[in-house]
């Protein structure tokens, strides 16, 4: 058997690569390696992924086929201790090596280059929605649509967005998988991503740079909606933030205090409260807010007016078993005004009150 893969070693080598190669493609092309496609970038992008796969499965397949082809046809005889035969230089297989990994590379590199360019390209009337990470949620609003704010993403399908990313305090990353779309959140900066949604469904938004104890827990979704869903949806949001400020100015503290939490205060992104529709549990749920107010009140001596304020205003001083320090920022007295605070206080305790936990 030796003998005879010695005897047309290039045959030998070319048909093991050859055979190889068609099975570890099929193998790369069979493996599902990303989540659903939701933009049309998503589709370019797992095209090439797929492209560059088939590229570089012959080269590493290739290489282990002549090397193993090699260790297993060359192999010294048992007792031989003699050295090989010395070689030096063989230019049709030196111009061989250089030609063909130049070419594949500058091909790759020329259909990246295009890809890139194309789903970054500038869009006409983009919607615009500004992105902002902080420790450790999401808050996205519209400027183009009254100033709408919202802790969760709506968008249309087909319709080109514009993301433009910020951040309040420390490096994040603007994630949605589903998208293939990334981007850091730089202090100081303002980092613009492009893209178009185009399948309905829902989708996560992940922070995808360490930022600190709660970064596992900075997530936020998306939700990809038909265009006159999005516009009913957008409509909804102004009147209720229309209504939050006419209710605040009007004396109405429940809505005042209702927009304020799934508003500008972002309370909305980690606290389940039923009377807002919120289910997020990265803090502690708060539909039993007011007998943990009494409870923990007692501890502290502070009222429950006072515990719930100081836990707005000074996060860590006392933090609800079972969750960590760090975790909800501790800057919404430089967010929100003291009058919104009280609001926020007064509406927390009230649609808590009378409920057991
Ligand atoms: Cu924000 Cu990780």
């Amino acid at each position: 058997m030796r003998r005879l893969l010695r005897k047309r070693p290039a045959l030998g080598m070319a048909l093991l690569s050859g055979a190889s190669t068609v099975v570890g493609i099929v193998i790369v092309l069979a493996i599902d390696w990303f989540p659903t496609q939701a933009s049309t970038a998503s589709r370019q992008i797992d095209t090439l992924w797929d492209v560059l796969l088939i590229a570089s499965v012959p080269v590493f397949v290739g290489v282990m086929s002549v090397a193993l082809y090699s260790v297993f046809a060359f192999r010294a005889e048992p007792g031989d201790l003699s050295d090989g035969e010395p070689i030096h230089g063989n230019t049709r297989l030196e111009v061989i090596w250089v030609t063909i990994p130049f070419i594949m590379v500058s091909a790759l590199a020329i259909y990246g280059w295009i890809v890139l360019d194309d789903i970054e390209a500038k869009q006409t009337d983009p919607l615009i929605v500004n992105v902002t990470g902080q420790q450790f949620a999401w808050r996205f609003d519209y400027p183009d649509d009254g100033e709408v704010k919202s802790t969760q993403l709506t968008l249309p399908k087909d319709r080109d967005v514009e993301f433009r990313v910020n951040t309040d305090d420390v490096l994040h990353d603007f994630w949605v998988p589903e998208f293939r779309l990334k981007t850091d959140a730089v202090p100081g900066l303002t980092t613009k991503i492009r893209v178009t949604p185009d399948r309905i469904g829902e989708y996560d938004v992940v922070c995808a740079e360490l930022c600190g104890i709660g970064h596992s827990t900075m997530r936020s979704a998306v939700h990809v909606v038909a265009p006159a869903d999005f516009e009913a949806w957008i409509a909804k949001e102004s009147k209720s933030e229309a209504d939050g400020g006419a209710a605040a100015a009007g004396g109405d503290e429940a809505a005042a205090g209702k927009a304020i939490f799934t508003g500008d205060g972002g309370c909305s992104a980690c606290h389940t409260l039923a009377d807002a529709d919120s289910t997020s549990a990265i803090g502690p749920g708060l539909d039993e807010l007011t007998a943990e107010a009494q409870k923990y009140g007692e501890q502290s001596k502070q009222s429950p007016e006072e515990y719930v304020k100081s836990s707005i205003e000074s996060p860590d001083a006392f933090v609800v078993p079972k969750f960590n320090k760090g975790i909800m920022p501790g800057d919404f007295k430089e967010q929100l005004s003291p009058e919104e605070i009280d609001t926020l206080v007064k509406y927390l305790l009230s649609v808590s009150e009378g409920k057991k936990p």
